[in-house]
């Protein structure tokens, strides 16, 4: 059932500047390393240097004799940790996490395998390194291989079980998708590799842990409070009520931050062990080696199409990495079901273990890398096919979700391409590699399509209002960065019709009601329905203190026949209205409140509707051949994703976004060493990133069509889709201009190299 929706919005909508700017530019916003206690000790990690083995003797007494050394924690005496069942509402991604220093296998380089204490972080730092560990070393696989043409018989009946896969799974199929391809007057069949890549937020993760006695204070940098309470309390053995999780801030974390890992625990451990606060950060190196990174994937796409250009079948193969630990999954073949019109069609997945960490969710899981294979795919074809790759979208539009069969909520790609190629100058293209000339320079336009999914998780969230006028909106949730403290502070504004500077946002405490993840570009949508309940709550006593309380103006009517509007309580037949404030103010209250929930569509089993934002990515690159020296010139993107709450930050969401993708595109790959097993560039001098010098013009443009099956607002999300199909953009505006087809990433200055357009 569609929501209510919003008439003339008055604030929704309107760009404004974050509401804890301020806070942070004046460096007044803690984050969670910047909470400090009297007597508080610093813990650094013992890191594996190997990948694959046996610890055989983890020795301490030197480090132990070291000045200022209050522990040296192992296996042998953290204490009793346990193994953790996740689920956070009815959505569970991590089945089983296990505690740090389980048992004595190393799985993987940089597995922590002791823990030392210390007064200062240097005294520490010292003794973690005077711990003496012998190993018994087996050869780690880091293969780069993953074999995904093994998935060429997986079907959903009767297929064939792929060698040194696991997992395999036919994750969408309709029609016959073999037949199609053998007598398509078209055929691509193409392989495409992205390497590992690392989530590097300005922040490191870190956790100050307190312990009470009794109970847990974690200040720990998470994009969910209230699944690291959930998952910590039962890692640590209290009940949930003993465990509070607060994460006011965050330096982004790019989900990274979505799952507690085991640095987490192994501070709560030792605080509750020294029975003081213990605060732990890790370092860069291990960023790259224990908090998750997007696993290395090989996709395989082949497509068919009629001279025309009408698609008739696509396969979508894809094979991830994951650790010894845990079946990550990296879903790339999430948007691949409903993007084009296409009769036959078989999405498939497994998994290849190696000895990395865990794998996680990185910006855009699932869409990000599947959207560069498959948007690649149909740029090839629109070549092979000599045809505008724009005109081969819009011939292959659906008019439904045919993966699902149901309607889209919501669906404005067609525009998104129409108006992208209008504002960009497409029309002007001329298709031949190394055609288009300026100022010198070679030119190549490239484009592609996105889509990001759009659902809800479930929301509790409190509105109170105060006898002075301002009003007060909580729940566990947090802000990563995205500016939720804002957009929060807009549709609580909103609602109330009262001065957004009047609003109180109060996030990032596992004690509030609870809230979502910051994650999947959820978090607006998910937070609006309770948002509005809430505010009509509040709004709802208030309306009883007016008709009740003996000071109130209003005292002696009846609560229905009073209204509130725009932040006042009038009679219904008209009258003056008087202001909330002065409502309480004389019945002597200092406040009232209401609480509002909303369920999560999350895991919905009968949706009505296939809900996703769409976008596409329009690029300018130019090339200079004759130093190989390519640039990425402009980007220009229009994004459909409903109703923008506020256009400034969902702009800023969409341009970092794309920078992400130049990095994507050009420079990020972590790089496991053969023989080590080690991420052998885990700094940020040899962890290639775009910088400001790498930025492009960048133009964003959103449609702004609310889809109103989502809440009351028609907000989606905008936290990723931005990522999504940059790099086939990008990587097709290269070919344009250079010639060379990028199957892998990133492309390299040795692949321009060879270029075949060196004149
Ligand atoms: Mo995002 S990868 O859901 O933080």
């Amino acid at each position: 059932m569609a929501a209510e929706p919003l008439t003339s919005p008055k604030i929704v909508g309107k760009a404004r500047p974050r509401v804890d700017g301020p806070l942070k530019v004046t460096g007044r916003a803690m984050y969670s390393s910047d909470h400090h206690f009297p007597g508080m000790l610093y813990a650094v990690p013992v890191s594996a240097t190997i990948a694959n083995g046996k610890i055989e003797k983890i020795d301490t007494a030197t480090a132990e004799k070291m000045p200022g050394v209050r522990a040296i924690y192992h296996q042998g005496n953290i204490g009793k940790l346990f193994r953790v069942s996740v689920s956070f509402g009815d959505l569970s991604m991590i089945d089983e996490t296990r505690p740090p220093f389980e048992d004595d296998v190393i799985r993987y380089y940089g597995q922590y395998v002791a823990l030392a204490v210390a007064d200062t972080f240097e005294q520490a730092g010292a003794a973690a390194d005077a711990v003496k560990v012998t190993y018994r070393r087996e050869e780690p696989n880091v293969e780069r291989e993953l074999g995904v043409e093994r998935l060429a018989g997986v079907r959903k009946k009767g297929g064939s079980k792929p060698e040194h896969l696991e997992s395999p799974k036919v994750q969408s199929e309709r029609g016959d998708p073999e037949p199609a391809f053998e007598k398509a007057a078209v055929t691509l069949d193409a392989t495409y590799l992205l390497p590992a890549e690392t989530h590097n937020p300005i922040e490191l993760h870190a956790t100050v842990a307190v312990w009470d006695g009794t109970g847990f204070t974690l200040y720990d940098t998470t994009q969910a409070v209230v699944n690291a309470r959930n998952v910590l309390a039962q890692m640590l053995g209290v009940p949930k009520e003993n465990m509070r999780v607060i994460s006011k801030f965050l330096g982004s974390g790019f989900g990274g931050k979505l799952w507690p890992w085991t640095h987490c625990a192994l501070a709560a451990a030792a605080a509750r062990q020294l029975n003081l606060p213990v605060k732990l950060v890790i370092n860069r190196r291990s960023m790259f080696q224990c908090v998750g990174h997007r696993p290395l994937i090989q996709q395989r796409v082949r497509l068919s199409a009629t001279q025309e250009g009408k698609l008739t079948s696509l396969r979508h193969e894809y094979v991830n990495h994951t650790s010894m630990l845990d079946d990550y999954e990296e879903s790339c073949g999430e948007g691949t079901p409903h993007m084009y019109s296409v009769p036959n069609l078989r999405v498939t997945s497994a998994l290849a273990r190696r000895n990395v960490g865990t794998p996680t969710s990185m910006r855009g899981p699932g869409a990000v890398p599947g959207l560069y294979a498959t948007e690649s795919a149909m740029n090839e074809l629109a070549d092979l096919l000599k045809m505008d790759p724009v005109q081969l979208r819009l011939a292959n539009e659906p008019e439904i979700d045919e993966g699902t069969k149901l309607p889209f909520s919501s669906r404005h790609l067609r525009e998104c391409l129409t108006t992208g190629a209008e504002k960009f100058g497409w029309a002007r293209r001329t298709p031949a590699v190394g055609s288009m000339k300026q100022d010198g320079l070679t030119l190549g336009w490239g484009m592609a399509s996105c889509t990001w999914i759009a659902k809800r998780f479930g929301c509790t969230a409190r509105v109170e209002l105060r006898d002075d006028g301002t009003a007060a909106v909580s729940t566990a949730t947090q802000d990563i960065g995205t500016g939720t403290y804002t957009v929060l502070a807009q549709i609580t504004a909103e609602k109330l019709q009262i001065p957004v500077e009047k609003i109180e946002v109060i996030l990032g405490d596992s004690n509030l009601p609870e809230g979502p993840v910051s994650g999947g570009s959820m978090a607006t949508a998910s937070v609006i329905p309770a948002v509005m309940a809430a505010a009509g709550k509040a709004a709802e006593s208030l309306l009883g203190v007016a008709a009740k309380a003996p000071g109130s103006p209003f005292a002696g009517s009846k609560p229905d026949g009073l209204a509130f509007q725009d932040g006042k309580v009038q009679a219904k037949g008209g009258g003056e209205g008087v202001p909330f404030g002065e409502i309480l103010k004389k019945a002597k209250m200092r406040g009232v409140s209401g609480q509002g929930s909303s369920d999560g569509n999350f895991l919905d089993p009968k949706p009505q509707f296939s809900s996703h934002s769409f976008g596409a990515h329009f690029v300018e690159v130019t090339w200079q051949p004759e130093t190989v020296r390519l640039r990425i010139n402009r980007v220009l993107t229009v994004i459909d994703a409903g109703r923008i709450v506020n256009p400034l930050a969902g702009r800023n969401q969409i341009e970092g976004a794309v920078v992400m993708g130049v990095g994507m595109t050009l420079f990020e790959q972590t790089q496991y060493e053969h023989g080590t097993g080690a991420p052998i560039n885990s700094n940020l001098a040899d962890y290639i990133m775009a910088v400001n010098a790498d930025v492009p013009k960048l133009d964003v443009i959103f449609l702004d069509y609310p889809d109103l099956h989502l809440n009351e607002f028609g907000a989606r999300g905008i936290g990723e889709i931005g990522l999504a199909g940059i790099s086939a953009a990008i990587t097709s505006a290269i070919h344009h201009a250079t010639g060379f087809r990028a199957r892998k990433l990133p492309v390299t200055i040795e692949d321009l190299l060879g270029a075949p357009a060196q004149a």
